[in-house]
């Protein structure tokens, strides 16, 4: 029942016959080996944190098992963040708002240089966060009335719409002439952004312009850039940003023409004009969030699961023989391989986790990449195994309050994603998947390509 574990290695840039001895220069070459000073800086940067590179997503896991055998809370001054990396005090911490605040959950990890602070201040930049960096009572007033537009009766109207994208977008990927495609560009891009857009009333031609947007937050927010870097970046944003002010403008608009339709924004005007205490402001805060937290996770995600289940032939073909499996799958790919590795709270008193002392003010990063293999509860836990009883105890959504308000949507997709491609392509092979390359990242661990080849004519 058990496959063999598979861990993503960076792409090499030199051919490993073309080795020089250490220290040894080679004719015609530069004689600084820069292989070797790039492993002796990140030797030094990681020493004394257990291996643990905060921004490095290649592979982060031999580095999070060190942590949570030998420091499993520890305060890592590169980043000014305690590392929490098991399971029962990630658990424990998310469970408890009222010590662990999550008001930091969105803050840039490094600090705004002056150059973008003037230019979002300039547009007029006023976001920060939709629900996941409110706390209570202000979460629970918007998160009550957010929540309603996340009905099943809305997923089911979706999924006709995502069946039909997907079977496209898998036909185009197949008309490859050489049989060669990256299934992340090719199909698990658009899927989760064309519905994310469809659901907030934008059409399918935005795509190139929110993906563009959402790169820039997560590089902003997540990322650790020179300020240099950041300008394109704020001015991204601040585009982004007046694009969900005017979405609201536009429903209240349409509420008052009488051509409104029944889009997520539009309905939460609705929910105002009815009565419901959320603002202009606030709504368009919502949107800022969707626009980004809807799409950019579960195109991970289903790159992810496509990625695990063929660099586990077994495992595919147990999906291909039965695809009743495939929520097993889906669970199994959360825990296993997370789109978030790492989340952010603050605590709000003197505190302490697992005897750590914590004081007022601390900024701490929950690692559920860590906990999500923690072998106190996932037995064998870097085994990857479809029929895994319990990994839909997984942490990937967070847990308590702030748990992920689009975790069935991010599913459904997938399933979906899974049940065409199974149906299009049964012998569909990924290419080299231990070379596949993971961004730069404190959060989001995700890969920039799936390469995959098949059968042509198959
Ligand atoms: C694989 C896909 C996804 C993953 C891994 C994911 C993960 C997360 C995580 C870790 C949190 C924070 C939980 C916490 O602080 O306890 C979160 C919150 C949230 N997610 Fe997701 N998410 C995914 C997909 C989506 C989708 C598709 C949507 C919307 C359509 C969405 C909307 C939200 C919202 C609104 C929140 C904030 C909830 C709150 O603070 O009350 N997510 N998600």
């Amino acid at each position: 029942m058990n496959a063999q574990p598979v861990t993503a290695q960076p792409a090499t840039t030199q051919p490993a016959a073309a080795q020089p001895a250490p220290g040894q220069p080679v004719a015609g070459q530069c004689p600084v080996d820069h292989r070797a000073l790039a492993a002796a800086a990140a030797a030094e940067s990681t020493a004394g944190h257990h291996g643990y590179s905060p921004f490095d997503m290649n592979d982060p896991f031999p580095a999070y098992a060190e942590l949570r055998e030998e420091e499993p809370v520890m305060f890592d001054e590169r980043i000014g963040y305690y590392v929490v990396s098991r399971y029962a005090d990630i658990k424990a911490v998310f469970d408890n708002w009222v010590v662990f605040s999550s008001e930091n959950a969105q803050a840039p990890v490094r600090p705004r240089g002056a150059a973008a602070t003037k230019i979002m201040a300039d547009g007029g930049f006023t976001a920060y966060s939709g629900l996941s960096a409110r706390v209570p009572p202000e979460h629970t007033r918007m998160r009550t009335i957010v929540q309603q537009e996340f009905s099943p009766r809305r997923y089911k109207a979706l999924e006709p719409t995502i069946r039909e994208n997907t079977a496209r977008l898998l036909a185009q990927m197949l008309a490859h002439p050489d049989a060669r495609g990256d299934f992340l560009k090719d199909v698990a891009v658009d899927i989760p952004t064309i519905t994310i857009l469809g659901l907030l009333g934008v059409g399918p031609d935005m795509v190139p312009t929110y993906k563009k947007w959402s790169d820039s937050r997560a590089a902003m927010t997540w990322g650790d850039l020179s300020d240099e870097e950041q300008i394109p970046h704020a001015h991204n944003l601040v585009d982004y940003w007046t694009e969900c002010r005017r979405l609201v403008s536009a429903a209240h608009e349409a509420i008052g023409a009488g051509t409104a339709g029944t889009d997520l924004v539009t309905d939460l005007v609705r929910a105002q004009l009815a009565g419901g205490e959320i603002s202009d402001h606030e709504i368009a805060s919502v949107c800022y969030s969707l626009l980004f937290a809807g799409h950019e996770t579960t195109t991970t995600l289903i790159s992810n699961t496509i990625r695990m289940l063929l660099s586990h032939p077994g495992e595919w073909q147990k999906l291909v023989e039965d695809p009743r499996r495939i929520a097993g799958a889906i669970d199994e790919t959360l825990r296993y391989s997370p789109s978030i590795v790492g989340w952010r709270r603050k605590a709000l008193v003197d505190t302490e986790i697992a005897g750590t002392a914590i004081p007022k003010g601390a900024n701490i990063l929950l690692l559920m990449g860590a906990a999500n293999r923690d072998p106190s509860v996932f037995e064998d836990p870097e085994v990857f195994d479809i029929e895994r009883a319990n990994a839909r105890t997984h942490l990937s959504f967070g847990f308590g309050i702030h748990y992920c308000l689009g975790n069935m949507l991010a599913k459904l997709q997938d399933k979906i994603v899974v049940e065409e491609t199974i149906r299009a392509v049964p012998g569909l092979r990924i290419v080299d998947p231990e070379a596949i390359v993971f961004g730069d990242n404190l959060s989001f661990r995700a890969p920039t390509s799936v390469p995959v080849t098949w059968e042509a004519n198959a």
